[in-house]
C-alpha cells in the first residue's frame, strides 16, 4: 500500500483546555507559516472566532473547526453549537465521534450518523474518529470495533456524498488518548491499513482518504508513526497545546513530505 499523493495532516484538538492567556502564548511561539503539511486546529467552541483570527494571520492555509457540532440544523438546542454557525465564523471542519464524545457523552453510532451528514450539508470537512477501548484490543475484537463504527457512522453515504477533501478518518486507540502510551507505528499501521480496506468496501475513495492518528502522539514519537505508508498525519491532544511542540510537529511531518 503506498500513500500515494496524500497529503499529510497535523491537527490539534485543544478539548476543554486553553485561556485567553495560554492562547497568546501558542500564537507567540508557532511558527507554521513555512510548513508544507496541513496545520489543523480544533479549541473549544467559545475560542473559535478569536482562534480563527489568530489563524488568518498566520497564514490563509491554516483551518480551525470545531471539535463537536449538533446533530440538528437550528433551533430550540440550548447549549449546542450549529454547524451553520461554525460555517458562517469560518470554520471548516468538525471532529465527530471523539472517543470522548463516544464513551463520556454516550453519543451513539446514529446520532454521530446524523451529525456527518449534518456537516456535509453545511460544506465542512468530518474528522470522523474511531477507535478501539483496551479491553476491545485484548479480546482480539479492534478490527471488528473499527469496521462497526465506519459502517454504522457512515451509514447512507457514498463517494458522492463527500466532495474532494470532506472526509478524513482518525484513527485513535482509546487506550493511548492522553495515557502517554502510544501506539506502535506497526499497530498503527495495521490498524490504518485495515480501516482503509473497510472504507474501500464501503465504497468510498479509500487511497484518497487521509487517515490520521490518534493517541499520545508527540514530537519525539511522531516520526516513527507518521512515516508508515497509511499513517497521512496526526490528531493531537496534550502535545497541541504549546506554540512550540505544534511547531515542531507541523516540521516532522512536512519533512516526510520531501
Ligand atoms: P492526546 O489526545 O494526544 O492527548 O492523547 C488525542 C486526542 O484525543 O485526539
Amino acid at each position: 500500500m503506498t500513500s500515494g499523493n496524500r497529503k499529510k495532516y497535523i491537527v490539534g484538538n485543544w478539548k476543554m483546555n486553553q485561556t485567553l492567556a495560554s492562547i497568546n502564548d501558542f500564537f507567540n511561539k508557532l511558527d507554521v507559516a513555512q510548513e508544507t503539511c496541513e496545520t489543523w486546529l480544533a479549541p473549544q467552541a467559545m475560542h473559535l472566532s478569536l482562534v480563527l483570527d489568530k489563524a488568518w494571520n498566520v497564514s490563509s492555509k491554516f483551518f480551525i473547526g470545531a471539535q463537536n457540532i449538533c446533530a440538528n440544523a437550528n433551533g430550540a438546542f440550548t447549549g449546542e453549537n450549529s454547524a451553520s454557525s461554525l460555517k458562517d465564523l469560518g470554520g471548516s471542519f468538525t471532529l465527530i465521534g471523539h472517543s470522548e464524545r463516544r464513551h463520556i457523552f454516550k453519543e451513539n453510532h446514529t446520532l454521530l450518523n446524523e451529525k456527518v451528514k449534518q456537516a456535509l450539508e453545511n460544506d465542512l470537512t468530518v474528522i470522523f474518529c474511531i477507535g478501539e477501548l483496551l479491553e476491545e484490543r485484548k479480546a482480539g475484537k479492534t478490527n471488528s470495533v473499527i469496521s462497526e463504527q465506519l459502517k454504522e457512522g457512515l451509514k447512507g453515504l457514498s463517494a458522492d456524498s463527500f466532495a474532494q477533501d470532506r472526509l478524513i478518518i482518525a484513527y485513535e486507540p482509546v487506550w493511548a488518548i492522553g495515557t502517554g502510551e502510544v501506539a506502535t507505528p506497526e499497530q498503527a499501521q495495521d490498524a490504518h491499513e485495515f480501516t482503509r480496506q473497510t472504507l474501500k468496501e464501503l465504497g468510498l475513495n479509500a487511497e484518497s482518504t487521509p487517515i490520521l492518528y490518534g493517541g499520545s502522539v508527540k514530537p519525539s514519537n511522531a516520526e516513527g508513526l507518521l512515516s508508515k505508508p497509511d499513517i497521512d498525519g496526526a490528531l493531537v491532544g496534550g502535545a497541541s497545546l504549546k506554540g512550540e511542540d505544534f511547531t515542531a510537529l507541523a516540521q516532522i511531518a512536512s519533512k516526510l513530505l520531501k
